[in-house]
């Protein structure tokens, strides 16, 4: 192996490293929720003192949440194989390892910090249908290059919009809602209490990025733009069955356990798909 790459990464990209962690920790247990040795691969080959995040329950909480965000990915290519998906803040994620149909078009989309560190481990050459850009989702240019690719568009934003104010997540939904009707967004949010309580939050804590964005309730969005539409929300103790049927008897007693012993910080954290309609939209009758 060569030798270990120390990641020059700013405070926010940082936090893409708690991610990969938890992906390479739940792969080496055999009760784990998901099998990604190229997560187990980054870890070594990454510089990084990761010991501060052993043990801390929001690692598998972060894992069950990209399960429940490849759910939702592979129901969008189910009814549309030939989309394309734009994974917003994509870190070191390998998601498109785990649900290429073959067909989809794909974006891996972070800041270039991230996108500098991801082009170690992952090749666009590769595979025609999958690109790295590195800019802000903030940033327009990058919808441009999105809008040239097939449609219908599903935006896979995963742990990156609590980190943004408020007012930035606003525009950019009214702009991916204006430019790209008919597609769907899955992003996460917290509550201004899980907000408040951030200094205490087991991984958060370790980490100088803080969140910003508080959203006491998914359907908030809706009032946002014209033709958005929250399709489901759900907290980590509200997964899908047919997702928890895939997960071993310990990670759903750990799951049903957190529910009780911490609802609070349970409830506080959503996981919301939206439907885009486009401002065009009508509402059902
Ligand atoms: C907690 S990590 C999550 C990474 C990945 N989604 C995952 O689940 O493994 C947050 C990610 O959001 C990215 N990010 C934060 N602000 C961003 C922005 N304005 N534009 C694009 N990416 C951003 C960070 O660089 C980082 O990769």
């Amino acid at each position: 192996m060569t030798a270990a790459h120390r990641p020059k990464l700013g405070t926010v990209e940082e936090t893409l490293l708690i991610t990969l962690y938890g992906r390479a920790v739940e792969t080496r247990d055999p009760e784990g929720l998901l099998d990604d040795p190229a997560a187990v691969a980054m870890v070594e080959a990454i510089d990084y003192d990761f010991s501060g995040f052993d043990g801390k329950p929001s690692l598998l909480g972060a894992c069950a949440r990209t399960l429940l965000f490849d759910h939702w990915v592979r129901g969008f290519l189910t009814r549309h194989p030939d989309g394309t998906v734009v994974e917003v803040g994509a870190g070191l994620n390998t998601r498109f390892e785990r649900v290429d149909n073959g067909h989809v078009h794909w974006i891996d989309l972070d800041l270039p910090d991230a996108i500098a560190l991801r082009r170690r481990f992952f090749h666009e050459d590769e595979e025609p249908r999958r690109q790295m850009l590195a800019a802000s989702v903030l940033d327009t240019a990058w919808m441009e290059r999105a809008a040239q690719l097939p449609g219908p568009w599903f935006f896979a934003i995963e742990a990156v919009l609590p980190y943004l104010a408020e007012d930035q997540v606003r525009r950019l939904i009214g702009e991916l809602t204006r430019r790209f009707p008919g597609s769907r967004l899955a992003t996460d949010s917290n509550t201004s209490a899980t907000v408040a309580d951030q200094d205490g939050h087991d991984v958060v804590s370790l980490m100088a990025a803080r969140f910003d964005w508080a959203c006491d309730d998914p359907r908030e969005l809706e009032g946002w733009a014209p033709g958005v539409r929250l399709e489901e929300s759900r907290s980590l103790a509200q997964l899908p069955e047919e997702l928890l049927a895939g997960f071993s008897p310990s990670r759903r007693a750990w799951l049903r356990m957190a529910a009780e012993t911490v609802p609070e910080k349970i409830d506080g954290y959503r996981l919301s798909l939206y439907e885009l309609r486009g401002a065009e939209a009508r509402e059902p009758r």
